[in-house]
């Protein structure tokens, strides 16, 4: 049993980007639990270079890491805090989000957050200082009026599903918790953050599509998690492609439902 994680918290009231203030903390040294929170953000950043809008009431962290793990493990870390989000929330609120690979989290066909999680150049860094940032952002007090025209109808929140408020420092305070044993777990057995991740696979059997680059589209069905933590697509013909990075959409409108959302 490891102990528990010391969480240094480091407030601010508005950021740009909490992800880019821990990367700027991880680099002059910041220990292993330190948390950047902002009250809302200005800059939010998101996958393949999207940004995440970020209005007040919604939890905006970014935790460092220095977890002891081989570089090709890495990626389970996204993994890893998707599995800690989804399990919390469940715990603390009774929503029980989805997760989208490699790391959305969804209630219904909407989205309720996300996760990025950023490393500074491993290479550059002597050994022992690496560190990884892992940047959570949840909708939980906010409501989908708080977000722009195009996205109001794809967002959720806690409270838009369950009328309540949250409090976010307990929220943050248990995610962290959950993580860092989640992450501590991945070097002795990662095929059991991975079997916790799979429970919860939100693109199972759902028509999706893939683009990596400029190459083509290819379209199929999600076909689960592979244990190298990629995404599987079964194309029409039964191939399989295991999926590691581009754009990976889902095609909700064109589903025969398993009677699973
Ligand atoms: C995504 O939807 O593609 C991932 C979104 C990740 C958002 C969080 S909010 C806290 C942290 N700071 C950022 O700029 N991004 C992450």
């Amino acid at each position: 049993m490891s102990m528990q994680v010391k969480q240094a918290v480091v407030r601010y009231p508005e950021a740009e980007s909490t992800n880019s203030l821990a990367l700027e903390l991880g680099r002059q040294g910041a220990a292993h639990g330190t948390v950047v929170v902002a009250g809302r953000q200005t800059g939010g950043r998101g996958r393949v270079g999207r940004c995440f809008v970020s209005p007040p009431g919604g939890l905006y962290m970014s935790v460092i890491l220095r977890p002891d793990l081989a570089p090709a493990n890495l990626r389970l870390v996204t993994l890893a805090a998707g599995v800690a989000c989804s399990t919390v929330l469940e715990k603390q609120t009774g929503v029980a989000p989805l997760l989208k690979w490699p790391n959305d989290l969804y209630s219904g066909r909407k989205k309720l957050g996300g996760i990025l999680t950023e490393t500074a150049p491993w290479s550059a860094a002597p050994p022992g200082v690496s560190f990884v940032v892992v940047g959570i952002g949840l909708n939980v007090n906010s409501l989908p009026p708080d977000f722009p025209p195009p996205l109001r109808d794809r967002v959720t929140s806690l409270s838009d599903i369950t009328h309540q408020r949250y409090d976010l420092d307990v929220l943050r305070r248990e995610i962290v918790r959950q993580l860092d044993s989640l992450v501590a777990g991945l070097e002795q057995n990662a095929a059991a953050v991975l079997s916790l991740w799979r429970r919860r696979d939100f693109l199972l059997g759902k028509n999706i599509s893939w683009q990596e680059a400029d190459g083509p589209v290819v379209h199929g069905a999600g076909a689960g998690l592979h244990q190298d933590g990629r995404y599987l697509l079964r194309t029409p013909d039964g191939l399989i492609h295991p999926i590691l990075a581009g754009v990976l959409k889902v095609h909700l409108e064109q589903q025969v439902e398993p009677g699973r959302s």
